[in-house]
C-alpha cells in the first residue's frame, strides 16, 4: 500500500485521494521557485560538507547532480510530478533518483519549512531589485517628459475645478516624488527579506552542528532570522512587499486616471499614442485609452493580494502551517503585475503628445490667477480676507460678463479695490503667476528646472 515516492510514505496506511493530492499540491505554481530552490541546496550541501555532516563526495554528486536538473530545467526537459507535490519534492527525488543516496543525504538538518521560505525570500529579493529597476525607467520617461514641458502652462486643480496655473512639467514631477518614495520602500523592504531561514528545519532548529553564517554568505543573506519558529512562519516580507507593491499602483492608478481624463476630447490635454490604445467595435470614433484603464483595474487585483497575504496570517498559531503554501500565487502575480504595468508605463509616457493650446486656454478659462489677484492687494496692505472677498466679487462680475479677470479693464478692477494700479496686468497673465511661485517646491519653471536637475541626480545615485 506505500507510495515510496512520497518522502513521509512510510507512516501512512493508505495513499492520499486523487482530489486531496491536487488540493494539497503546489508544484503547478511552485516551481518557478526551482532556480532559487537549487540555489539554496547547493549552499546547504556545501555546509553540510565543510562541517563534515556529509562526505566531500556526497557533496559533489549533490553539486553534479542538480546542476544537471537545473540544465534540464532551463531546457523545459524536466517532468514535474503532482504526485511529487511541490518543487522541493519534484527536486529531491529526480536528485536521488540521479545520484542515489548522496540525493537522500541532501535534506540533512533540514525541512521544507525552512527551504520553502529561504526559496521565497531568495526569489523575492531579485524581484525587488527588478521593481527598482523598474521604476527608475519609468522615473526617467517623466523626467524626460518633465524638461520638454518645464514651462508648459496647464491649470492646477483641486475638487478637479481650475484652481491655480502649474506647469506640465511640475505636475509630472509630483509622480517623481511619488515613485521616489516607492523606490525607498522597496529598498527597505528589501533589508528584512535579505535574512536566512534555513536552519530553523521544522521549527525548532536541528542537532547537527550546522553553520547558519555560512550558508547565509554563500546566499548573500546579510543574516541569519534569529527566531527558529518566527523563522519558519514569517511572512512580514511578503505582505510589506505586496504592500509596497498595492501603494506603487495606487499611485500609477492615479496617474492614469489623469491620463484618462486629459485624453478625453473633453479635456484633449494629451494624445496617447495609438500602439497604447483601441478602438470600439461599433463605434468608429472610439480611440480608448486602454493601458491607463487596466493599470486602473490591475491596482484592485494587487490591492487584493494585501488583504489576501494580511488574512492568511492573522489566524495562525506558530510556527509554520500549510495555510503558507497560499502566500505564493497573491505574491507572484503581484510581481508580474508590478514588472510589466511599470515596463508599459515607461513606454506609454514615451508615446504622449501634449496639446500645450489646450492646456493654456483651459488655464486661461479657470480664474486660476484670482489668487495672485488677492496676493497683489494684500502686498499692497490689504488684510488677507478682505483681499479674499475683494475678489470673489470681481470674479463674479467677470462671470456674468463671461470673461476672464484679465480681460477686465482698469476702471472695472478698480471697483473691487482702489488699490489696483496698472501693474496688474503682468501679475493676472499665467506666466506671471508661474513665475511668482519661485522657491523650492514651487512651480516657477526656474524651479521645475532645478527639480529636474535634482531628480536626475537622484536616480543615477
Ligand atoms: N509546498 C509547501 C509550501 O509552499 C512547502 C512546505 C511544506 N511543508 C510541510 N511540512 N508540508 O509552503
Amino acid at each position: 500500500m506505500q507510495d515510496k515516492s512520497k518522502a513521509w510514505s512510510g507512516r501512512f496506511n493508505e495513499p492520499v485521494a486523487e482530489l486531496v493530492k491536487r488540493y494539497t499540491a503546489s508544484v503547478s505554481f511552485d516551481q518557478r521557485l526551482a532556480e532559487v530552490d537549487i540555489q539554496g541546496s547547493l549552499a546547504h550541501a556545501h555546509m553540510l560538507g565543510a562541517q563534515n555532516i556529509i562526505s566531500a563526495s556526497d557533496v559533489a554528486a549533490i553539486e553534479n547532480g542538480l546542476d544537471e536538473i537545473l540544465q534540464e530545467i532551463r531546457n523545459g526537459e524536466f517532468e514535474w510530478l503532482l504526485d511529487l507535490e511541490d518543487v522541493h519534492l519534484n527536486i529531491e527525488k529526480r536528485l536521488t533518483d540521479k545520484v542515489g543516496d548522496a540525493g537522500k543525504r541532501l535534506h540533512t538538518g533540514r525541512s521544507r519549512n525552512d527551504q520553502v521560505a529561504t526559496d521565497v525570500r531568495l526569489w523575492l529579493r531579485a524581484v525587488v531589485d527588478d521593481v527598482i529597476v523598474g521604476i527608475r525607467q519609468l522615473q526617467t520617461s517623466i523626467v524626460d517628459l518633465a524638461e520638454t514641458h518645464f514651462d508648459t502652462v496647464m491649470p492646477g486643480f483641486t475638487h478637479l475645478q481650475v484652481a491655480q496655473p502649474v506647469t506640465f512639467g511640475h505636475h509630472l514631477l509630483a509622480y517623481f516624488e511619488m515613485l521616489q518614495r516607492d523606490a525607498e520602500r522597496f529598498a527597505d523592504g528589501r533589508k528584512r527579506i535579505n535574512r536566512l531561514p534555513l536552519g530553523a528545519a521544522a521549527l525548532a532548529g536541528t542537532s547537527y552542528p550546522i553553520n547558519r553564517e555560512m550558508v547565509a554568505q554563500e546566499l548573500g543573506f546579510s543574516g541569519v532570522c534569529e527566531n527558529s519558529l518566527d523563522a519558519v512562519s514569517d511572512r512580514d516580507f511578503a505582505i510589506e512587499f505586496t504592500a509596497a507593491a498595492a501603494l506603487l499602483m495606487t499611485h500609477l492608478s492615479r496617474f492614469s486616471e489623469e491620463l484618462i481624463l486629459w485624453s478625453s476630447p473633453r479635456f484633449a490635454f494629451v494624445d496617447i499614442a495609438d500602439r497604447f490604445c483601441t478602438g470600439s467595435s461599433i463605434m468608429p470614433q472610439k480611440k480608448n485609452p486602454d493601458v491607463p484603464e487596466l493599470v486602473r483595474g490591475k491596482t484592485g487585483r494587487v490591492n487584493g493580494h494585501l488583504v489576501a497575504l494580511l488574512t492568511l496570517m492573522k489566524g495562525q498559531p506558530l510556527a509554520y502551517n500549510k495555510d503558507n503554501q497560499e502566500d505564493k500565487e497573491p505574491l507572484f502575480d503581484t510581481a508580474d503585475t508590478i514588472l510589466v504595468t511599470l515596463q508599459i508605463y515607461a513606454d506609454m509616457l514615451r508615446g504622449i503628445t501634449v496639446n500645450k493650446v489646450a492646456m493654456r486656454t483651459a488655464a486661461a478659462e479657470g480664474f486660476a490667477t484670482a489668487t495672485d489677484l488677492a496676493d497683489y492687494l494684500v502686498k499692497k496692505g490689504l488684510p488677507f480676507r478682505d483681499a479674499h472677498e475683494a475678489v470673489a466679487r470681481a470674479v463674479r462680475y467677470a462671470v456674468e460678463r463671461n470673461c476672464d479677470l484679465a480681460d477686465l479693464n482698469l476702471a472695472d478692477l478698480q471697483k473691487f479695490s482702489p488699490l489696483v494700479a496698472e501693474d496688474i496686468f503682468a501679475i493676472l497673465t499665467l506666466e506671471g503667476s508661474l513665475g511668482s511661485r519661485n522657491h523650492i517646491g514651487g512651480t516657477a519653471p526656474t524651479q521645475v528646472k532645478a527639480a529636474i536637475a535634482r531628480a536626475r541626480n537622484a536616480i543615477s545615485a
